[in-house]
């Protein structure tokens, strides 16, 4: 019988073979926000806090810009505009970070569009909807995305972009 042939890997004299590069990742993680939260630091500050979208959208540019990545933060009222940006992603944002506010719980359409995307996504919430009312307990979105962060403030924002870094550099 035959032998098999068997490729070792070499080690280096000087240790282990060194880690491959991270990859350069190009494209900016989209960060797209829903209805109402662009009232954020005056809406329910008890429930939201007092950090102003414009606060947590600098917060996750300059998180992002220490690790080399570029994000693009878009917030709209309207279901459609969230729908396009999340189709605009496909081809366009290298991730996803989406709190789609009130349209989590009841958005088929923005289920659909979250549905064709192959690049790590992650709903975040800054309240903990399983706490509130129940018809906050049910997200349309949480089935489509890799993962869900909810309850933590905004620093869920700068979470959910590590999470996405991470998975892109596996
Ligand atoms: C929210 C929770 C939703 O239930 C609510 O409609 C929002 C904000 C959050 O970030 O906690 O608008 O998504």
């Amino acid at each position: 019988m035959a032998r098999k042939a068997v490729t070792k890997a070499k080690a280096t004299k000087t240790g282990p073979a060194t880690k491959a590069a991270k990859p350069t990742i190009v494209k900016p993680i989209y960060v797209l926000n829903g209805p109402n939260l662009n009232l954020l630091g005056l809406r329910e500050p008890e429930i939201y806090g007092s950090t102003s979208l414009s606060d947590i959208e600098k917060l996750v540019a300059n998180h992002a810009k220490k690790q080399g990545v570029n994000v693009l933060c878009l917030q709209s009222n309207h279901e459609g505009d969230l729908v396009t940006w999340i189709q605009e992603a496909r081809t366009m944002a290298a991730g996803l970070i989406i709190n789609a506010a009130a349209y989590s719980h009841t958005s088929i359409a923005i289920h659909d569009a979250l549905a064709m995307l192959d690049i790590p996504a992650v709903e975040v919430h800054i309240s903990n909807v399983h706490k509130r009312e129940e018809f906050r307990h049910y997200s349309y979105v949480s089935s489509v995305v890799s993962g869900v962060i909810l309850g933590l403030g905004v620093k869920g924002y700068t979470l959910a972009l590590d999470a996405i870094l991470a998975d892109l550099s596996k």
